[in-house]
């Protein structure tokens, strides 16, 4: 077994906050150990600048306290509270044309790493494996992403702290919708999981939370629930309300709509409109339903990373060192039950990439699970997948905005 090892690092996928606390705890574990650290630039793309002589295998080194501030903050690693990647990262998909792969493999070569260590998400993941299966690369994966919807891991580095950024947003956005008696649609990331929208929905007090696993379209029924909801919090005297919307929702038509939040912000006032215009009673403080929207976009992917976020880095980083000091290569390091673990790449491959191929996504949030529950005890609405004790009213027929031939549980979705 080689004692002194050669480890490369690189980011993959959307930035998030914690990607430089796993550098720094990289490159101070393989300080003490004695091995050298090499810092590939924009994921991927990195081995290729090298091969075409753009970098040279020097540039790339990384040292501890290698970003030192000047003056009395001298020898201070700022990187465990620094957002971003200070690698930079490659948002891209599979590499089509073979002379790219060829220059990846040829620049993994070069460096003569005896690991890598890829921070990535679900997607990352899968393209990295295909690189790592050619080039017989000793491959180690740190799942990271703002939607924690990574396979196999209950915590993805990012997710605590854009929650925390989300739940914030939700907490600032209570009072400009309280002074104005409005209702506030904020739109979540969470391309496939709602996982970001429901946990930040239940901790920033949302009244209503749309995510893909539950809600994957907007339907007359959603609205009518919704509508219902505000309905009776104004019976109470609650004048606002709070709906949270998971970007991959999708529209009426089934479309994905990168404005969804606007799209459904107008949908409820005209919906709302149309329910006062019934004259039934129920609807009478549905006049004039004022809403707006929010979409707090790649503000979820930045800030300083949390606590736990910054936990969860170094942990995943040490444990990935000890699997390469063991030469226990190709697993994705997990968390699970406060601690970590790993697990082999070849076993779990199979499922993430049947998931890719199918559109599925590999990690969703349960319907069944505890997080909805928690979310439904409230009294939250969560959209028509579940009974909810505020939609029991009968839709009257002038309230039909669309058809809904394809009105589909996410039951029926996941069942399949
Ligand atoms: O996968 C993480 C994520 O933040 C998604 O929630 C979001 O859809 C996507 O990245 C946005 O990516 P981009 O920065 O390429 O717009």
């Amino acid at each position: 077994m080689k004692v002194k090892k050669r480890i490369g690092i690189l980011t993959s996928g959307g930035d998030c906050p914690g990607l430089n606390a796993v550098i720094r705890a990289v490159v101070q574990y393989s300080n003490l150990r004695g091995w050298e650290v090499y810092g590939i630039p924009r994921g991927t793309d990195g081995f290729i600048d090298l091969v075409k002589g753009d970098l040279q295998i020097e540039d790339l080194r990384l040292h501890p306290h290698g970003y030192d501030l000047p003056g009395v903050l001298e020898g201070l690693d700022v990187l465990q509270f620094m957002s971003g990647s200070v690698l930079g990262s490659l948002s891209r998909g599979n590499p089509k044309d073979n002379r790219v792969v060829d220059d990846i493999l040829e620049g993994y070569l070069r460096l003569g790493l005896d690991a890598l260590i890829a921070i990535g998400g679900d997607g990352s993941l899968d393209i990295i494996y295909d690189l790592a299966k050619q080039g017989k690369w000793n491959l180690i994966v740190i799942p990271k992403t703002i939607d924690n919807d990574v396979a196999f891991t209950e915590r993805s580095v990012g997710f605590d702290t854009a929650r925390n950024t989300v739940t914030q947003a939700l907490y600032d956005l209570t009072f400009t919708a309280a002074s104005h008696e409005r209702v506030i649609v904020v739109q979540v990331m969470g391309r496939d999981a709602g996982h970001l929208a429901l946990h930040a929905g239940i901790a920033g007090g949302a009244d209503c939370i749309f995510i893909p696993e539950l809600t994957p379209k907007l339907t007359t029924e959603t609205l009518r629930g919704t509508c219902d909801y505000i309905a009776q919090l104004r019976q109470h005297r609650r004048k606002f309300a709070l709906v949270v919307v998971a970007e991959g929702v999708n529209n009426l038509e089934n479309k994905h709509d990168p404005h969804i939040s606007e799209t459904l912000a107008v949908l409820l006032k005209e919906y709302s409109t149309r329910l006062y215009g019934t004259g039934d009673p129920r609807y009478s403080n549905l006049e004039h339903l004022d809403t707006r929207a929010t979409i707090l976009g790649h503000l979820q992917r930045c800030g300083v990373p949390s606590s736990f976020d910054r936990i969860l880095a170094t942990a995943c980083a040490i444990k990935a060192l000890d699997l390469i000091g063991e030469e226990c290569y190709n697993r994705l390091v997990i968390w699970q039950n406060g601690s970590v673990h790993s697990k082999s790449l070849e076993q779990i491959m199979p499922l993430i990439k049947w998931c890719h191929q199918e559109g599925t996504c590999p990690s969703p949030v349960d319907p069944e699970g505890f997080m909805v529950r928690t979310a439904l005890s409230l009294g939250t609405y969560l959209g028509e997948a579940h009974f909810h004790p505020h939609t029991t009213s009968t839709l009257p027929s002038s309230c039909s905005l669309t058809s809904n031939p394809n009105s589909n549980s996410i039951l029926e979705n996941y069942s399949s």
